[in-house]
């Protein structure tokens, strides 16, 4: 049966139907072109992308252009999922008119289908502008890592009651602008079942239970490709990490002592041909 692209209203009615969302970040074509053929929903990529990729110490430094160019190569791979550009620190909160520019680059320059930005009730007028101008916005609360200084470190957010009513309210403002779904990562999972029974757009969770509508994790730290820093609520899946340096010692291994390459792996020339050289 021909698979149809998922848009932000199928994902809406999934919800509804009471079938979990499945959302894993993607920062280039062939990670997009594998989620896709296994049948992921929702590919995010990520302002993570500064980190996993790109190597730096969090995502603030990552710039719109360097999204772009990611977010291109994962629409060529990913033809069927849901692809969200997500706004990089300082891309959005500046003004509406400069979020409605940069969400629009992730629509009209890279393919994206959606864009996510950080924020509850401080970016809800800029969430309001940004749907009003066509473009669909998932909202991110609880731990939100363009903040950290502000937050104090990537801890657990809604620990205590004010401040879980504080998750509550800001997911009930980006609904109110018109987010299709809200992203709520590093928040205990009653407060997520709370969230999710309260709204009526999905959740996505990451480090937020099982109670939420779907699921996000880094693609990095569920296949063993970031050990730098592991959040508690990623699952290891695989450790590729390690698979992939056996191979590179194979590799060398082969080099230095003649293994590779092998006579299947080398070009031939006709004997007579090679007779006739002086
Ligand atoms: O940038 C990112 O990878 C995220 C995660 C919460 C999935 O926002």
């Amino acid at each position: 049966m021909e698979r149809k692209k998922v848009t932000p209203v199928d994902v809406q009615a999934m919800k509804k139907q009471g079938k979990k969302i499945t959302m894993l970040t993607a920062y280039d074509y062939p990670m997009a072109l594998l989620e896709d053929r296994a049948g992921i929903d929702i590919i995010l990529v990520g302002d993570s992308l500064a980190m996993t990729v790109l190597g730096h110490e969090n995502t603030l430094p990552v710039t719109m252009d360097e999204m772009i160019h990611h977010t291109k190569a994962v629409a060529r791979g990913a033809k069927h999922c849901l692809i969200l550009g997500d706004m990089p620190f300082m891309s959005y909160n500046t003004s509406e008119r400069e979020a409605i520019y940069n969400a629009g680059r992730f629509m009209k320059e890279a393919g994206a289908d959606a864009v996510k930005l950080e924020g509850g009730v401080g970016v809800k007028e800029i969430v309001r502008a940004i749907v009003r101008g066509g473009i669909p916005v998932m909202g991110h609360i609880g731990l939100t890592p363009q903040t950290i200084s502000m937050l104090g470190g990537f801890k657990v957010q809604g620990k205590d009651a004010q401040a879980a009513q504080k998750i509550i309210d800001d997911a009930l403002s980006l609904q109110e602008a018109g987010a299709f779904s809200v992203l709520l990562e590093a928040v205990p999972a009653p407060i997520a079942k709370m969230v999710t029974e309260r709204l009526t757009v999905p959740t996505i969770g990451i480090g937020a239970g099982v109670h939420c509508d779907g699921q996000v994790l880094v693609v990095h730290d569920m296949l063993g490709l970031f050990d730098r820093f592991t959040p508690k609520f990623a699952k290891k899946y695989v450790n590729l990490g390690e698979v992939i340096l056996k191979a590179f010692d194979s590799y060398i291994d082969d080099v230095r002592k003649g293994g590779f390459p092998e006579d299947q792996h080398s070009f031939h020339i006709d004997e007579k041909e090679l007779g006739k050289i002086k």
